[in-house]
C-alpha cells in the first residue's frame, strides 16, 4: 500500500479542496518512549512490529507555521535559517507535503520553530512531523479526528503518530496492511510528580538515521527475535505502573526497555551504537545514585543524549549530580 493510497482514505473528498487558510500554524510536543518502537513491519506505511508508549513534554516541542508562498518552490526555515532543499531533512518534509497537492495546489513556506536540537535523538522529527500535520489540517480546515491524524503524521515518521498528543500515549500496532488500525490514543492518567530530564550529550546530527538502524538490527540481530516479548511484557507492566503510581516499577521497566532496544542494536552487523563516553558515564551516574537510594532511572533513544526519569521530590538531587539537566514536568498545566 503506498502512502498516497493512505491519505486519499482518510482525506476522501477532502483530498481536493483547495487550502480554506493562506497561513496556518500549529504546536506539536516531543515524545519520550518508555516502550520503545524498534522495527518495522511496512518501511513504506511506518507500520511497527510492536506497539509502544510515551510520554510528551508538553512545553518542548516544535511549531510549524504554513504559508502559501506563490513561489517556484517549497521554502523551509528551521529557527530562522533557510534550509537547503537538498538536506536529507527538507527531502522528508517536502516528501510529506507532496502527499498533500496536486496540480492546483501552491508551494508552502515552512517555517519551524523548535526549542530542542534537531535529529539528535530527541524525536525532533517526531514533533515536527505531528506539528505539520496539525497545521495542514488546519490550514486545509479538514477538521480531522486526533486518530486519523495520527495516522497521517506517521507517514512522515512513525513516532510522530504519537506527538499528536499529551502525556502518556499508546501507539497500538495494528495488524491492517494499510495501517488504518495502527495510531496513538491517549492514556488518560496523569502523573504530576514525574519529571524527565534531558541531559545533552551532543549537538551533533547523528549520522545513522533510525531508519537505517531499525531495519539493520531486524535483519541481522540475533537478539531481535526476543524484542516483541519483551515489549509485550513492558506495556503491561508500565500500564500497572501507572495505575498504582508506582515509580519503581515504571522506571526500572523504561530503562530495562532502552537497554535491551540498544542491546538488539549493538549485536546487529555492523553493529550500531548511539552512545557516546559521555553516555556511559552518565548511565554510570545513575546506577550509582540508585546504589546510593536515590528513585533514578534513564532512557536513551536513537542518539547520544540520556532521558532522566525521576519524581518532583528528587529535582534538587538530580540537579546536583547533573548541573545541566534541563527538567521536564510533563504533566504542568501550560
Ligand atoms: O520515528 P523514528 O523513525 O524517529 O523512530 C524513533 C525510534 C526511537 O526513538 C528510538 C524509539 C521511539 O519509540 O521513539
Amino acid at each position: 500500500v503506498k502512502k498516497s493510497e493512505v491519505v486519499r482514505l482518510i482525506l476522501k473528498e477532502r483530498w481536493r479542496a483547495a487550502p480554506y487558510h493562506l497561513q496556518a500554524n500549529a504546536y506539536a510536543p516531543i515524545n519520550i518512549a518508555l516502550c520503545k518502537y524498534w522495527g518495522k513491519r511496512d518501511q513504506e506505511l511506518n507500520l511497527p512490529l510492536t506497539s509502544s508508549f510515551s510520554i510528551s513534554l508538553n512545553n518542548h516541542g516544535a511549531t510549524t507555521e504554513l504559508k502559501i508562498n506563490g513561489k517556484e518552490n517549497d521554502e523551509i526555515f528551521v529557527n530562522d535559517i533557510l534550509i537547503s532543499e537538498d538536506s536529507v531533512f527538507s527531502k522528508r518534509l517536502i516528501d510529506f507535503l507532496d502527499l498533500f497537492r496536486h496540480d492546483h495546489f501552491p508551494r508552502f513556506t515552512m517555517i519551524i520553530k523548535t526549542n530542542i536540537p534537531i535529529a539528535a535523538g530527541l524525536a525532533s522529527s517526531a514533533c515536527g512531523f505531528a506539528a505539520m500535520t496539525l497545521a495542514l489540517d488546519k490550514l486545509f480546515n479538514w477538521q480531522l479526528p486526533k486518530d486519523k491524524l495520527s495516522i497521517l503524521a506517521r507517514l512522515g515518521s512513525g513516532s510522530a503518530c504519537r506527538s499528536i498528543w499529551d502525556g502518556f500515549v499508546e501507539w497500538q500496532v495494528g495488524v491492517s496492511a494499510d495501517g488504518m488500525d495502527s495510531y496513538g490514543i491517549a492514556i488518560p492518567n496523569k502523573w504530576p510528580d514525574l519529571c524527565v530530564g534531558l541531559l545533552i550529550m551532543s549537538l551533533q546530527e547523528k549520522n545513522l538515521s533510525s531508519r537505517e538502524a531499525m531495519q539493520r538490527t531486524v535483519m541481522t540481530s540475533p537478539l531481535y527475535q526476543a524484542w516483541p516479548n519483551k515489549v509485550t511484557h513492558d506495556l503491561f507492566i508500565l500500564k500497572q505502573a501507572i495505575c498504582d503510581n508506582d515509580f519503581n516499577s515504571l522506571g526500572k521497566t523504561a530503562e530495562s526497555n532502552a537497554t535491551t532496544m540498544h542491546a538488539t542494536m549493538l549485536s546487529a552487523w555492523p553493529p550500531v551504537s548511539y552512545a557516546i563516553p559521555e553516555t556511559l558515564h552518565a548511565m554510570h551516574t545513575v546506577w550509582k545514585l540508585r546504589d546510593q537510594g536515590l528513585a533514578i532511572y534513564f532512557t536513551q533513544d536513537a542518539g547520544p543524549n540520556i532521558k532522566l526519569l525521576f519524581q518532583k521530590n528528587d529535582i534538587q538531587n538530580v540537579r546536583e549530580h547533573f548541573a545541566a539537566v534541563d527538567i521536564v514536568e510533563p504533566f504542568l498545566e501550560i
